[in-house]
């Protein structure tokens, strides 16, 4: 199997998802080379830009096999200024996990509501989800915050359930329903969604009951 002949994109009022690309690693590397970004995450900060190109390089493959759906958030002139993702899908129960990280300068700005907009749109119409997920470290509050100000619920935490560097971590699980998102801000952002979605993320089409 091939990738669709034209990349899904989400154009936002001021942001665009699209797939990264090779010319994106200077960047990246920028971005995710502070320890503060990549803290609640099992990989960085980023030592060498080779680690941002190779992981550049992995996505294709990812998107193929259905293991990751991966968006640099990019600004009006097109600069990456973040990573949002959809992970751990699972079709048959039309779910996905959220994983989002914006370089520090970006914190605070409104950009990470605009790109969760932008993802959730992805999720919940062109992939017919009915969950969107996240798992946030307990100790990563303004995560937290920020999933619970867009309309996710807290679910309670998943106990040793991610291990970074053999160290357990207790996760806040958080999720958005598509009728709950169907009334919320996020859905009243205004996207424009070009080309194809990957076949290994689209859910199937929704049973008439
Ligand atoms: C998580 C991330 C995308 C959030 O984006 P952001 O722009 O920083 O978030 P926002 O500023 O919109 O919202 C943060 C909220 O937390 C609050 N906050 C900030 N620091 C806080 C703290 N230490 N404790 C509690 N709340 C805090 C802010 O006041 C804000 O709430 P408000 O809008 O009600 O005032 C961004 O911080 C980031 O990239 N972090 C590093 C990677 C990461 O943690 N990714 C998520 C993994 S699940």
């Amino acid at each position: 199997m091939s990738e669709p002949a034209q990349d899904l994109t989400a154009n936002g009022p001021l942001l665009t998802l699209r797939y990264p690309r090779a010319a994106d690693a200077p960047r990246l590397f920028e971005l995710a080379s502070d320890p503060e970004v990549t803290q609640p995450f099992s990989w960085g900060p980023y030592e060498k830009q080779s680690e941002a190109a190779e992981w550049i390089a992995s996505l294709s493959r990812n998107r193929l096999d259905g293991l990751a759906l991966e968006f640099a958030i990019a600004d009006p002139a097109d600069r990456p200024i973040g990573i949002i993702s959809l992970l751990e899908v699972s079709l048959r129960d039309r779910r996905g996990v959220i994983g989002i990280w914006l370089g520090r300068e970006f914190w605070g700005s409104g950009v990470g509501d605009e790109a969760e907009a932008l993802l959730a749109r992805i999720a919940f119409e062109p992939l017919r989800m009915e969950r969107l997920g996240a798992w946030v470290d307990v100790e990563n509050h303004r995560s937290q915050r920020a999933f619970e100000r867009l309309g996710f619920t807290n679910e309670g935490v998943l106990r040793s359930f991610q291990r970074h560097y053999d160290r357990p971590h207790d996760l806040v699980s958080y999720s958005l329903l598509r009728a709950e998102w169907v009334g919320s801000a996020m859905a009243a952002v205004a996207v424009e969604l070009m080309g194809e979605a990957p076949a290994a993320f689209v859910c199937g089409p929704r049973s008439a009951g």
